[in-house]
């Protein structure tokens, strides 16, 4: 939860962040820190959208990063299993909202055309132990 919040002060909109791990590697405890980081949520209102596979978390603290009004929003696509079924789920129109997406099991979406985007791993090390690998993904 405190990478996520630090993960949140570098986030802007048009931002998707594609997370990806094993099941309890913590994907959506990470997501409660950077919801909360960005202040749309408070963490313990923050929870897996496994059944509606779409949380709408509405702004960010104050509205909006660099004067640009950004809302937040949780997928999980756990559910998913093949592509065609990305198709119903509006992805593309959150995306094209001035959000910040934030996507767990993010390795099922190939391509978001979003240009602005995190990969974030987790490794699960054992007990509490986690490894977290970063990077921006080129356009
Ligand atoms: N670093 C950690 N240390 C101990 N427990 C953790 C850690 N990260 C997550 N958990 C716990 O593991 C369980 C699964 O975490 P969760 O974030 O839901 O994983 P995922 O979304 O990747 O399936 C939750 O009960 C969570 O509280
Ligand atoms: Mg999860």
């Amino acid at each position: 939860m405190r990478f996520g919040r630090e993960l949140a002060g570098a986030l802007e909109p048009r931002c998707v962040v594609l997370l990806e791990g094993e099941l309890g590697s913590g994907k959506t405890t990470l997501v409660k820190g950077v919801v909360a980081g960005l202040g749309a949520r408070r963490e313990e209102d923050v929870n897996s959208p496994t059944f509606t596979l779409v949380h709408d978390y509405g702004h960010v603290s104050n509205g909006s990063i660099k004067g640009l009004p950004t809302r937040v929003y949780h997928v999980d696509l756990y559910r998913i299993e093949e592509p065609r079924e990305l198709a119903g789920l509006g992805l593309e129109d959150l995306m094209a909202d001035r959000a910040i997406v934030i996507v767990e099991w993010g390795d099922k979406l190939r391509d978001t055309g979003a240009a602005r985007r995190v990969r974030v791993r987790l490794e699960n090390l054992g007990g509490e132990d986690r490894r977290i690998v970063v990077e921006r993904l080129e356009a």
